[in-house]
This record gives structure tokens, C-alpha cells and sequence, in this order.
């Protein structure tokens, strides 16, 4: 069966009414699309946890703080819609900017701790535009379950939070990162990277993953030619951004 794109939210609240009256759980897993295996992986979960998978696409302007960025970032609708419908997911969400912005971003969630630091502190409105987009993507598809991946840890924690502090019934599943041979965690962005930067990549996130503390991967990192934004360990894990090849990576590993 083909996966159902919808792009209207009274569609959407359509389809959510029938699954309500049908007493059927909802996984639900918010992407920015040029979907890929850390993607995929996501979408399993959701499908091995609930009755029926939504999957959004909606790439948020408000949290890219670099328009650059924002313009390079890959948009594969195609593609995306073929793998959904590999996946046997049942449902595209796929809302335009009018769908999600109605008051064009005059209402935003802002949190005021972990989002200052790390991503945060160099990304400015960032995790505004994230924790706002979510909010909004939970109030339209209340799902029973969401699930976020772990590369974007930090992320993660303030979805978590966030969920916590509005009071949603929705559980926020983390999930494991999932990485190349090479160690370099999947990422929308790795599609820009050149050979050369694709295989540093490769060695930053396995330098990261390494023994020694921030300060000395720092080092390590940079002797290699990586340009280094942050190493810092948090919460048992160690994050760092870095760019390679003019495209910014981050990472996370647990430490012990
Ligand atoms: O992780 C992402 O792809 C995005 O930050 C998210 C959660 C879909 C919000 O736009």
C-alpha cells in the first residue's frame, strides 16, 4: 500500500479522528526530509511500537539561524516518499510554511538553560525555531509516541523537557545513532561533503568516540584539520560540532 501524503491540517485531523474512535496507537517521527537510514531506523521503531506511523517532512525556517544553510539543505521529496513507501509507512505529513507559520512565527517557545549552551550557544534562535516546530507538529498530530534520534542528543533533551513542561501525552522515544562503517554518524548534510572531508568525517567521530579527556580530543581534532566549534562533556556523553569541508557536523558519544 502507497503512503498517504497529507498536507492540510484538516485532513490530517481527519484521519487522527478516525484512529482515535478506532482506539489505535500513533507513532509519529518529525524530519526535515532527504530521509536516510538513521531515518529508517526511526520509522521502524515507531511501526514495531505502535498501530499506525506518520512521518512528517517540514523543513523549519525558523531554526536554520544560517539562510545559507537553509538553502543548501537537501529537499528530496521524491525519494523521501519512495523510502516511506518501502517502509510501508502509512502516513506523509507534508505541510507548506503557511500550514505550520499561521502567525508567522509571532508565537515561539524560548527555554532558557540547556538551550544557551553547545548547539545553542552557537546557533542563535535555533533551538527556539526546533522547540517551537515541535510543539506545533504535537498539537496538530498528537501521537501516543515520538521518537527523536540521538545525534541531535541535545535536541532531544529539550523535546523531552519540553513535552514535560506543556504537560503532553506524548512519550518522547530517544533512539540510538546510527553511524556508517567509518564511525560518521548519518546526517542529511554528509550528501555535501567531498570525498577528502567525507573521509575526515570519518576520523572525527571516531576521534571523538576515543579515550581522553575534551580538551585533548579538541587538540586531536584540530591537528587533523577539523575546525573545531565545541568538544564538550555533558550529562555522560561528550558532544562536539566541528565543520569539515565547509559543512558543519556534530556528534555525541556516551563516555563512562
Ligand atoms: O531533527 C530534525 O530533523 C528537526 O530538528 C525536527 C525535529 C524535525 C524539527 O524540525
Amino acid at each position: 500500500p502507497m503512503t498517504e501524503t497529507i498536507t492540510t491540517i484538516e485532513e490530517w485531523r481527519r484521519v487522527a479522528r478516525r484512529l482515535r474512535r478506532e482506539g489505535r496507537s500513533l507513532g509519529f517521527v518529525p524530519t526535515m526530509g532527504a530521509l536516510h537510514r538513521g531515518h529508517a531506523a526511526l520509522l521502524e521503531r515507531s511501526k514495531a511500537e505502535n498501530d499506525v506511523t506518520v512521518a512528517s517532512v517540514f523543513v523549519n525556517p525558523a531554526q536554520f539561524d544560517d539562510a545559507g544553510d537553509l538553502d543548501a539543505y537537501p529537499r528530496t521529496l521524491e525519494e523521501d516518499r519512495a523510502l516511506l513507501a518501502n517502509l510501508r509507512v502509512d502516513h506523509l505529513f507534508a505541510p507548506d510554511r503557511g500550514a505550520i507559520y499561521p502567525d508567522d512565527y509571532r508565537f515561539r517557545v524560548t527555554e532558557r538553560e540547556l538551550s544557551t549552551v553547545m548547539e545553542g550557544a552557537h546557533r542563535p534562535g535555533h533551538f527556539d525555531g526546533v522547540l517551537t516546530v515541535v510543539l506545533r507538529l504535537l498539537g496538530i498530530i498528537r501521537p501516543t509516541r515520538a521518537y527523536f534520534g540521538e545525534k541531535d542528543y541535545q535536541q532531544y533533551l529539550l523535546v523531552r523537557d519540553l513535552a514535560a513542561a506543556f504537560f503532553l501525552e506524548t512519550e518522547i522515544v530517544p533512539c540510538p545513532t546510527v553511524r556508517e562503517p567509518d564511525g560518521l554518524a548519518l546526517s542529511s548534510r554528509n550528501v555535501r561533503l567531498s570525498a577528502e572531508a567525507r573521509a575526515l568525517g570519518g576520523r572525527f567521530a571516531r576521534r571523538l568516540a576515543g579515550p581522553g579527556p575534551a580538551a585533548q580530543v579538541q587538540r586531536d581534532l584540530e591537528a587533523m584539520g577539523v575546525d573545531v566549534q565545541y568538544v564538550e562533556e555533558r550529562f555522560g556523553r561528550r558532544f562536539a560540532a566541528v565543520v569539515i569541508g565547509g559543512v558543519r557536523l556534530i556528534d555525541n558519544v556516551a563516555i563512562d
